[in-house]
């Protein structure tokens, strides 16, 4: 069964981004540790960056036409991306809202999410674990 890890803008600057907020972790680890994981837990893991929202779009359309089980890091959009949101609202399988920081400890423009009402379920302020945390969960989901 298959997963897709989408995460939004930034992303790609992980372990060099903030480091007090985000760690040390950098997005290739990331990616690695998914993709660890998914084969521990029979998944086939993919895992995708990127700063275009339309594309990220497209990717939640193709996991919704597939019914792929997602899980987001939508990065900024998920404080403000409408057009984001209203590609998870079509999402057939479970999604999974991902945060690195606990967004609740940050500004207050973090505090809001558009997308946690239409997500399975929400981890923030994990770390990079949280990823592995989601990927778990789904795995009960089986
Ligand atoms: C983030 C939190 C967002 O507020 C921020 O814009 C990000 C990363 C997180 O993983 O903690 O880019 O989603």
């Amino acid at each position: 069964m298959k997963v897709l890890i989408l995460n939004g803008p930034n992303l790609d600057r992980l372990g060099t981004r903030e480091p007090d907020v985000y760690g040390r972790t950098t997005y290739a680890d990331l990616v690695e540790m998914c993709e660890a994981e998914g084969r521990d837990l029979g998944f086939e893991v993919e895992v995708r960056q990127t700063a275009h929202e339309g594309e990220m779009v497209g990717w939640l359309h193709e996991a919704a036409d597939a019914s792929t089980p997602v899980v987001l890091n939508g990065a900024a959009w998920t404080h403000y991306s409408i057009a984001v949101r209203d590609a998870c609202s079509q999402l057939t399988a479970p999604l999974v809202e991902v945060h690195i920081s606990n967004i609740h400890q940050r500004e207050e423009f973090r505090h809001h999410s558009v997308i946690s009402a239409v997500a399975s379920g929400v981890i923030v302020g994990l770390g990079v674990e949280g990823y592995l945390l989601a990927l778990r969960w789904l795995s009960l989901k089986k």
